[in-house]
């Protein structure tokens, strides 16, 4: 069993009941965030790149005790930000308790807000509770996609904005290739340029056999 929570944009909560992992956590100024960074506590913090609306708040998640796993130049910079941290690769699979994490391929971009080169921005799966949960962060369409859906998705977390990651249309045929029983539409609604209906497209996953939720943020989903 495995509990996702949607904090909103592309941050999410998985636990297991034991292990507590949060990604993309992007809680202060994040306008849709349903939880602030005092209501947050994560053994892992998985940042899929270097934007401020991923990156977010990690550094003080883990001042409170988690470890931030992402490229070797994000937890480069957030150990010199006082953070904990795990320097990892694309490609790179990490045992914890209850499960495993493997950072995949995003096509995007992976800068700080202050120019700091971030490394290549990248997606994770992670399997918890016996689920295997794909969350792609920042990214174009891509065909490897396909070699991640050979995984076996139990859950795909895919943006669905546009404008500087897939849109709707693009993330429809991601499904084609990753063919997950569920997906959930991310990283949209937050601000004007990635305004989309998260509900719409669920129905449309949904007509390609696919179960698609429109989380509200806030929502969990449980996985049994
Ligand atoms: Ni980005
Ligand atoms: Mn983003």
């Amino acid at each position: 069993m495995v509990e996702v929570r949607y904090i909103g944009h592309s941050a999410v909560l998985l636990t297991d009941g034991k292990t507590r992992i949060v990604i993309d956590p992007f809680l202060t100024g994040n306008p849709k965030a349903a939880l602030r960074v005092d209501e947050v506590r994560a053994d892992l913090i998985l940042v899929t790149h270097a934007h401020g609306d991923h990156f977010g708040d990690a550094v003080a998640l883990s001042k409170k005790g988690g470890v931030v796993v992402s490229t070797f130049e994000i937890a480069t910079y957030a150990e010199k930000h006082g953070a904990r941290s795990l320097p990892m690769n694309i490609g790179g699979r990490h045992r914890f308790e209850g499960g495993w994490l493997q950072w995949m391929p995003a096509w995007h971009s992976s800068s700080f807000p202050d120019g700091t080169y971030g490394g290549m921005p990248m997606g994770v799966v992670v399997e918890l509770g016996g689920k295997r949960i794909y969350h792609a962060g920042d990214t174009a369409l891509f065909s490897d996609m396909r070699l991640i859906g050979e995984l076996g998705l139990d859950l795909a977390l895919l943006p669905i904005g546009d404008h500087f990651t897939m849109g709707p249309q693009d993330a429809l045929k991601a499904l084609e290739l990753l063919r997950p029983k569920r997906v959930v539409p991310i990283h949209y609604g937050t601000f004007p340029p990635i305004e989309q209906d998260g509900a719409a497209f669920a129905r449309e996953a949904q007509k390609m056999g696919v179960e698609g939720m429109a989380l509200a943020p806030g929502e969990t989903l449980r996985l049994d």
